[in-house]
């Protein structure tokens, strides 16, 4: 077996934030590249982590940033990045772990020793990998649409009453996790989980504080933080195809124009920065705000009253930005 053996030279020791949920399509890889891209611009060196070999949705992501990159000739920030494959050619379903364990490891020292932050974005199904990298991060979030679909992979919800039935397939697969970190040998802190609420719609009041109340029924049970994370944007489709968040458009020359609903999301992103309570996080996050506020140069409009920017969101289809992006 791989024997990891810290840098005894080095004073880094990454902090490693896993993106998991084993459903499908809960915004996983869209949350993963808003936060490398938040902790980069905030001076931080991230490494990053694909374990979705099949999909490679994140790799992809930066190939199209880096295409965005030349033909826009200009820079944006980024990450060391890899790809773990899953196991080929094995015959033995052990031996086919203990190679992945392996692989996924060795990468996980190599960024752990030179890395502020490791990212590592996951698949939407149950697999060993997944498993490993859950067991070995400090900080795990978990985005889900908010819908009683998506709750499905956490709890089972009484229909009729609301009540929480019993935790389901992916709280228990963090509950072993959990289990598998704290026995570890030297290991002194465990997983902070965090459950981000994504695609929060303007318009379904009532469904939005029924999933509320049950996912803060769930919170005290099984043991997770909840973060509201971003609100449904039709942004958010658009920028993979070039490569770029939120905070690009903002702050780099990226041809898009800035809309008043950007601005509403970018305040969403820092908020979940500022939910990870990661104390280097929080500082230079009020450094920045702080810089800002002194800086006149830097002028921003003023927060539109709620109304507007629903509207805005909703209108966003029609919106110059959307064309600019298709
Ligand atoms: N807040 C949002 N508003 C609008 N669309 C969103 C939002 N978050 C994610 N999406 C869109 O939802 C789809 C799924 O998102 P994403 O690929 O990030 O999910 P995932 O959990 O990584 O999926 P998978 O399980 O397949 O890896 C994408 O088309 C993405 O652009
Ligand atoms: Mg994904």
């Amino acid at each position: 077996m791989l024997k990891i053996v810290a840098n005894k030279d080095s004073q880094k020791q990454a902090h490693v934030i896993v993106v998991g949920n084993e459903k499908g399509g809960s915004g996983k890889t869209t949350t993963t590249m808003h936060i490398i891209t938040g902790l980069v611009k905030l001076g931080f060196d991230v490494g990053s982590i694909d374990i979705d070999a099949r999909q490679q949705t994140l790799t992809r992501y930066f190939e199209n940033r880096l295409h965005t990159t030349e033909k826009e000739h200009i820079t944006l920030p980024t990450t060391e990045h890899y790809v773990i494959y899953k196991a080929t050619g094995k015959k033995l379903i052990a031996e086919a772990e203990q190679d992945e364990h392996d692989r996924y490891m060795e990468r996980l020292a190599f960024l752990s020793t030179r890395k502020d932050f490791i990212v590592v974005d996951t698949p939407g199904s149950d697999s060993f990998l997944s498993r490993l990298a859950h067991s070995h991060a400090d900080t795990v979030i978990t985005p889900i649409n908010d819908s009683f679909v998506d709750f499905d992979v956490l709890a089972k919800v009484n229909g009729d009453t609301g009540e929480i039935v019993r935790p389901s397939v992916y709280a228990e697969m963090m509950w072993n996790q959990r289990m598998v970190r704290a026995q570890r040998a030297g290991n002194n802190k465990g997983i902070d989980w965090i459950v981000m609420r994504n695609r929060l719609s303007h318009l379904d009041a009532k469904n939005k504080r029924k999933v509320e109340e049950a996912l803060d029924k769930l919170s005290k049970r099984v043991g997770f933080r909840i973060a509201t994370g971003f609100s449904e944007r039709v942004i958010y489709r658009e920028l993979f195809l070039k490569g770029l968040t939120l905070l690009d458009l903002l702050d780099s020359e990226t041809g898009v124009n800035v809309t008043i609903s950007h601005i509403a999301a970018r305040a969403e992103i820092r908020d979940l920065l500022y939910n990870l309570r990661i104390d280097s996080v929080t500082e230079r996050l009020n450094e920045k705000s702080a810089e800002k506020k002194s800086s006149e140069a830097i002028a921003e409009p003023q927060a539109e009253p709620q109304q507007q920017i629903e509207q805005t969101a909703q209108n966003e289809e029609n919106s110059p930005v959307y064309k600019a992006v298709g």
